[in-house]
């Protein structure tokens, strides 16, 4: 981690201890716009995101990875709505995740949205077990993205997820500064969980 990740430490008030890379966890907006992701740590969330569970392994995910400089990148990061545009430029990756809503043959794909999300989930922890940060985006031009990388009509554009290194909040204007650094909530354990016993 970073002196700035060091310092922008925002840990959750957890009731329970969790284990240390979800109580690590939290979506910055801050970048590091020096930082880079290596080819390996790509790769390793990639897998991490491949290999998360799927209802009847039916996989209906599919990622669109660029890295900042690049072409892939710039086109992803052109789609993004209004505020992401403002920060998401700094992170080191951009992911595109796609949904298969049909398959080839018509199909549908009901838990589309519930498997991109457990991939996402899973790449994000790889994310944190890499030194990185995560921020997950559903600001994003879908159609446009659809258009810009040719896909077929079954695969949807659903999320961008930002990945890099934490910078300074400083970076970012006030409001967005200030939130930034703003302590995490929740709803609490007791609204979210309907029965226990
Ligand atoms: C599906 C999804 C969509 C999101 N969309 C955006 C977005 O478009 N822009 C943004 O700045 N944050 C977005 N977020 C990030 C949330 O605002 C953030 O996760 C939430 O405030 C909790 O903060 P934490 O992740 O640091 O715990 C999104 C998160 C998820 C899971």
């Amino acid at each position: 981690m970073t002196d700035a990740a060091t310092t922008l430490s925002r840990s959750t008030d957890s009731s329970q201890p969790l284990v240390p890379l979800l109580e690590e966890r939290w979506s910055p907006r801050s970048y590091d716009e020096a930082a880079t992701i290596s080819d390996d740590q790509l790769d390793a969330v990639l897998e991490a995101a491949r290999w998360a569970a799927s209802a009847q392994n039916s996989q209906p995910r599919r990622f669109i990875a660029g890295r900042r400089g690049t072409a892939t990148f710039r086109k992803i990061n052109e789609h993004l709505l209004g505020f992401n545009q403002t920060w998401a430029h700094r992170s080191s990756a951009l992911v595109v995740g796609v949904l298969e809503n049909v398959t080839e043959d018509g199909d549908a794909r009901p838990f589309a949205q519930y498997d991109l999300g457990q991939s996402l989930a899973a790449l994000t922890v790889q994310a944190h077990a890499e030194g990185l940060h995560v921020h997950q985006m559903a600001g994003i031009d879908a159609k446009g993205l659809a258009a810009a990388f040719d896909l077929p009509e079954r695969f949807q554009p659903f999320t961008v997820t930002a990945i890099g290194t934490v910078g300074h909040p400083s970076q970012l204007e006030e409001k967005a500064a200030q939130r930034e650094v703003a302590p995490r909530t929740r709803l609490p354990l007791d609204e979210i969980v309907l029965v226990k016993e």
